[in-house]
């Protein structure tokens, strides 16, 4: 038995109750959905600043009416200490999700981003503290990189931030680590890379480019590669993800107050991305066969290259991704098929997973 298989049984066996904010996103929604089917109790709380009522609907159709009554949701915002406070009362772990994501966003309105990303993190840390949690897991990023030139990441080897956004996500870290030496407090950072998958946001100006790739594809829009498409990424679905977040919640204290790699250790260019996922649609979709892309400017901000050495999480975490790009993009695909494909009614309440 691998390490997630043995903490699955763990969790089969124990009813943690978890708190997970950020609930009504793409990841948060995921993270419910996994903990629901493993007997946990969640509370899931969310502003519904990028996210969906209808990802919870999703979720409680996926697990049914059953697991469904072991979820309690908070609709508050974390820039709110009291609500962060109430959120954490009685939780033994929490899953910080909630955040303003996007470097274009943050580039755009750097002020709402941190008060988010930085003071929502913050009030997080202090109700989670004052509740006595027994580990605050979070989501931290690859954006923390910056202009750092080795390949593949390396936990310790970081540069410059490039944009605000990565600047909240490497403050969380140092307010993270200050908590543990200060307050004895225990957390774990996960640095996700790329993350995609069912109920990731296809809409809005900065959705993140799978989803808007695929929809664009899907209904036949002009699909535009920023820079010459040579620019690459560690994209690591959702199933990884899950289980970073659960096995850093039983990991060992060896484990506690560092940071992880949360990706597959592979690069993807954009152009290949491209090639991916017309291949994969093209059976269903004719249009694709004359479909091309457009290249525009370079995004600001943006990396040029990313790809995770993942080395520390498989050691400490005993992290194991189950799924590479091809996998995940076969799942995801499906899934935004059924959902957004134009022969289904798109302003309808979505399929389930
Ligand atoms: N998706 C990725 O590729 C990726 C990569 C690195 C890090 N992350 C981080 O992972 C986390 C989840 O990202 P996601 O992709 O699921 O994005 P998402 O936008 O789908 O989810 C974020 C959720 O946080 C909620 N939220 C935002 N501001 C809030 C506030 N003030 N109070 C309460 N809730 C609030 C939103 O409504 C949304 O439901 C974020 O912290 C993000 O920075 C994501």
């Amino acid at each position: 038995m691998n390490k997630f298989q043995d903490v699955q049984q763990h969790l089969l066996q124990h009813r943690y109750h978890w708190l997970v904010t950020g609930a009504a996103g793409f990841i948060g929604s995921n993270l419910v959905e996994a903990l629901l089917r493993l007997g946990q109790q969640v509370t899931g709380l969310d502003n519904f600043a990028t996210g969906h009522r209808h990802n919870l609907d999703m979720v409680r159709d996926a697990v049914g009416v059953d697991a469904w009554t072991r979820f309690a949701f908070i609709e508050a915002d974390i820039r709110n200490e009291a609500e962060c406070a109430r959120a954490c009362a009685g939780v033994d772990f929490v899953l910080h999700q909630a955040a303003l994501g996007s470097v274009s966003r943050s580039i755009d309105d750097p002020l709402t981003t941190n008060a988010t990303n930085v003071t929502g993190f913050l009030n997080m840390l202090v109700a989670a503290r004052d509740a006595k949690v027994r580990r605050f897991i979070y989501a931290a990023s690859s954006s923390t990189y910056g202009d750092h030139p080795d390949l593949p990441k390396v936990e310790d080897r970081i540069g410059n931030p490039l944009s605000p956004y990565a600047v909240t996500k490497y403050v969380n870290e140092l307010y993270a680590n200050v908590f543990g030496r200060t307050y004895g407090m225990e957390s774990i950072g996960l640095r996700y890379f790329n993350v995609f998958g069912p109920r990731q946001d296809p809409n809005g100006a900065y959705a993140a480019v799978i989803p808007q790739w695929v929809a664009a594809l899907i209904r036949n829009e002009a699909l535009r590669i920023n820079g010459d498409g040579e620019t690459s990424r560690d994209f690591c679905y959702i199933d990884n993800v899950v289980q970073a977040n659960l096995l850093s919640a039983l990991a060992s204290n060896e484990a506690a107050n560092q940071v992880f790699n949360i990706a597959v250790n592979e690069r993807t260019s954009l152009n290949q991305l491209y090639g991916m996922m017309r291949e994969l649609l093209r059976e269903r979709f004719p249009h694709l066969e004359t479909h091309q892309p457009q290249y525009v400017d370079f995004r600001r901000g943006d990396v040029r290259h990313s790809q995770a050495d993942i080395s520390k999480a498989g050691a400490l975490l005993g992290y194991q991704p189950t799924h590479r790009i091809e996998e995940g993009l076969q799942q995801a695909m499906a899934w935004y098929v059924a959902n957004l494909a134009p022969s289904s009614d798109t302003s309808a309440k979505p399929n389930k997973r």
